[in-house]
């Protein structure tokens, strides 16, 4: 059995496609979701076990991951992948959306991290993957709460860097361009994904992370170079 790496935010998009994509490289991928039913569905298909894992709940996170770790451990790593998408003029947000955003990007990754790390410190060995953004890169009108929940993550996730380094555990941040899943239609946002790079492009660079052990890579980018045209 391959190392195990626990994937948040498996049940579409880069979290799905990351499933057989660590399966071809030889991990053996935990799916853990939000919807029950997707789930159950996804994890059957693919033969992996799988989780229901609301992000977003503090207390499902502390249950679920110790069930994860006594089922599978030692766990090798982990893959904060679980986002949502928000985008407007910052005063037309509701209050539910703007903490559900943060609730689940950003609470939800610190979160999952703070369950998950003892297990791989303990083994002196482990990667935490935290899919970030390029709009934790830059600034740009429409997507503050959004921008505001992923730039948190990449304060978090280079603080993170250095602390656990020498603890053998690398904690890494994805940051992609556009991804051409959902994510912006299960928003209610219209969006031309023609030129973004496709949930497989993307899981062949977090799998890559992952895969080499002697590395700590700080901040992977990439885009679609259709993204340029
Ligand atoms: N798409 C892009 O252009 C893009 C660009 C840069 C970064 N990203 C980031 O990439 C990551 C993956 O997004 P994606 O593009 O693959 O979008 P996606 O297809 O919408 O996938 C997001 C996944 O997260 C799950 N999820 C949402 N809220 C959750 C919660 N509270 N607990 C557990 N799971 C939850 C969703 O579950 P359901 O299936 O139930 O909805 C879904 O499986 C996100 O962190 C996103 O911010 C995306």
């Amino acid at each position: 059995m391959g190392d195990v790496i626990v994937v948040t935010g498996a049940t579409s998009g880069l979290g799905l496609a990351l499933m057989p994509a660590l399966l071809g490289a030889g991990y053996t991928p935990i799916l853990t979701g939000r919807n029950a039913e997707k789930v159950a569905a996804a994890s059957a298909d693919l033969g992996v076990a799988g989780y229901q894992l609301d992000v977003a709940d503090a207390g499902a996170i502390e249950a679920v991951s110790a069930q994860i770790v006594a089922d599978h451990g030692p766990i090798a790593g982990l893959i904060n992948n679980a986002g949502i998408w928000l985008e407007g003029e910052f005063e037309s947000y509701d209050l539910a959306a703007i903490q559900a955003v943060i609730d689940t990007n950003t609470t939800g990754t610190i979160l999952m991290t703070h369950a998950m790390l003892p297990e791989m410190i303990s083994q002196g060995r482990g990667t935490v993957v935290n899919v970030v953004s390029t709009g934790a890169l830059y600034t740009r009108k429409m997507i503050s709460v959004y921008s505001a929940s992923k730039w948190a993550i990449r304060g978090f996730t280079g603080c993170m860097e250095v602390e656990c380094a020498p603890k053998g555990v690398r904690v890494m941040g994805f940051y992609p361009g556009k991804i051409s899943s959902d994510m912006y239609e299960t928003a209610g946002v219209g969006r031309d994904l023609e030129m973004a790079m496709t949930p497989e492009q993307a899981a062949v660079m977090v799998v890559t992370m992952l895969r080499d052990e002697g590395m700590v890579w700080g901040q992977v980018s990439g885009r679609s170079i259709a993204d340029y045209l």
